[in-house]
């Protein structure tokens, strides 16, 4: 009996230490001021896409050889792109938390709307590309998929 107990107290802390050493943290710092709902909810939406990047590049770079995983984190990252605009469409300017998404984006909502079908249409084409296989056709289509990153980061990210 006593036993059990013990060792479920051992599983339990391995487990914890587990989650740890990755990096996932559950309580923020003091000093981090905690999203709200709608702020984590699209936050997590571009991670989904940062963390198939990331992968991408490394098939790219060839430290990744993974059969046919470059198409589904291409996959990954078109699915991640549409969900992205109802992720942003409520006006959130003025709510309590964290958010690193500027005001201007519902001030000018047509513009980063439409930077949205853009950058949707592209990770599209991207994982159209990553079907082939061939990375003569999918380095082009990651680029471009990719330059929508950056542009509406500086215009709308804080
Ligand atoms: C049309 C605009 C737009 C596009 C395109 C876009 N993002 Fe973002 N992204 C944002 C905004 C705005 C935020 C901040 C959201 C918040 O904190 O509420 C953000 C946040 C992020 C974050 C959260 C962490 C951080 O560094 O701030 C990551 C990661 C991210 N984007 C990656 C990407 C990647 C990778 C791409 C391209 C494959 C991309 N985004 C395309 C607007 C965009």
């Amino acid at each position: 009996m006593q036993k059990t107990v013990k060792r479920k107290l051992i599983t339990g802390a391995a487990a914890l230490s587990v989650l740890l050493a990755s990096g996932v943290s559950f309580a923020h710092g003091e000093e981090e001021e905690k999203r709200f709902a709608e702020s984590q909810y699209r936050h997590d939406i571009m991670m989904i896409t940062k963390y198939a990047l990331g992968n991408i590049l490394q098939h790219l770079r060839g430290t990744a050889d993974q059969e046919g995983d470059v198409a589904k984190f291409a996959e990954m990252m078109a699915m991640s792109a549409a969900m992205a605009k109802t992720a942003f469409e409520k006006d959130t300017r003025g709510m309590e938390g964290k958010t690193d998404a500027k005001g201007d984006i519902w001030e000018n909502w047509a513009d980063f709307s439409d930077r949205l079908d853009k950058y949707e249409a592209d990770t599209a084409a991207l994982a159209e590309a990553a079907k082939s296989g061939d990375m003569g056709q999918i380095a082009p289509a990651f680029k471009k998929a990719t330059s929508n990153c950056k542009s509406c980061h500086d215009e709308y990210r804080k």
